[in-house]
């Protein structure tokens, strides 16, 4: 590597979302009002599961995982994105900037296996239904959600190594509300053409290889479920609308974003919006309203939970406003 005069960058500057300097407040309120919202319904869907006997089941399980991982993608940028939106001069330090690159690869690469893991287990529930106990058994399931951890931070080490070494120098502008690769990369001092195909490839590879999964056993289900016409059936459809509308929210950004990581890159921010905000917001609400052993599970909680008036005003006023 070429050894330059120029001093090292320390610190990067975030363009933001928006450089209107009077959308700043009004950006705030409406990110605040989604993150809430995003803690609030990912939350209430772990509480559920967790303290519902029937609800321990490897789909549902599988479901209180995503939401934590929801949690995850939404807490690295978001928080700081809030508080930019009232700062004057939006910075990171290069440490943190590295740190969230880290943390958009580990949570968003870990969801995507996590939502191939959840389609895997539709895959058993409904082709294999004989087998469904002893394929998806408790161990399979902490199995597949340690492969889920394992493989995203596999993902992102490999490509953080070629990021923390690239010599910065000059330019610190980050046009967007948090720090992504082609982003960062772009600002390096050296050409980074081999970097950005590397990062490509594993970003590409992972993202695409999900995708095609999840679109082989979608399709292997929608097969299965057409020869049959039962009521259970009918469920089965339902639950399959909601995993698919979930996958192509969040893999169609994804998939746009670096797999043709050369498009505009103020579409770009507009995506990361997606995946960041709107992928999480949607699970709980996709995953949730329309499915009716939740619903149920959550009325028990609530009934128990507010007669006993152990649960804290916040989550009080917010069962009660989802009643309405
Ligand atoms: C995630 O899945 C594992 C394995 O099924 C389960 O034991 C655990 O409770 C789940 N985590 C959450 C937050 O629900």
């Amino acid at each position: 590597m070429i050894e330059t005069n120029h001093s090292r960058v320390t610190e990067f500057v975030f363009l933001g979302l928006s450089s209107s300097q009077e959308l700043q407040p009004f950006l705030f309120v409406v990110f605040s009002t989604l993150y809430l919202a995003i803690l609030l319904g990912n939350s209430l869907i772990i509480l559920t599961v967790t303290s519902d006997s029937r609800l321990h089941t490897p789909m549902y399980f599988l479901l209180a995982n995503l939401s934590f991982i929801d949690i995850c993608v939404a807490t690295f940028a978001t928080p700081k994105m809030l508080w930019d939106f009232l700062a004057e001069r939006k910075t990171i330090s290069f440490a943190g900037c590295m740190f969230q690159i880290f943390c958009v690869h580990q949570f968003a690469g870990g969801e995507m296996v996590l939502l191939v893991a959840m389609a895997y287990d539709r895959y058993v529930a409904i082709c294999k239904p004989l087998h469904y106990m002893t394929i998806m058994s408790r161990r399979v399931c902490i199995i597949l959600v340690l492969i889920s951890w394992g493989v995203g931070f596999i993902h992102t080490t490999s490509q953080l190594a070629f990021t923390v070494n690239l010599p910065f120098c000059g330019p610190n502008q980050v046009d967007s509300f948090f720090c992504d690769l082609p982003l960062v990369t772009k600002l390096a001092c050296i050409d980074t053409y081999v970097v950005s195909l590397l990062i490509v490839a594993d970003s590409g590879f992972l993202s695409l290889s999900s995708f095609l999964l999840l679109v082989v056993s979608y399709t292997v289900i929608l097969i299965t479920v057409r020869n049959r016409s039962s009521a259970s059936m009918a469920k089965a459809r339902s639950t399959l609308t909601a995993h698919i509308t979930v996958v192509t929210l969040f893999f169609g950004p994804c998939i746009f974003i670096y797999v043709w990581p050369f498009s505009g890159y103020s579409v770009d921010k507009v995506l990361a919006v997606f995946y960041t905000i709107f992928t999480p917001i949607l699970n709980p609400v996709i995953y949730t309203l329309r499915n009716k052993e939740m619903k149920a599970a959550m009325s028990k909680l609530k009934s128990r939970y507010l007669k006993s008036g152990q649960v804290s005003a916040v989550v009080r006023n917010f069962l009660l406003l989802e009643k309405k």
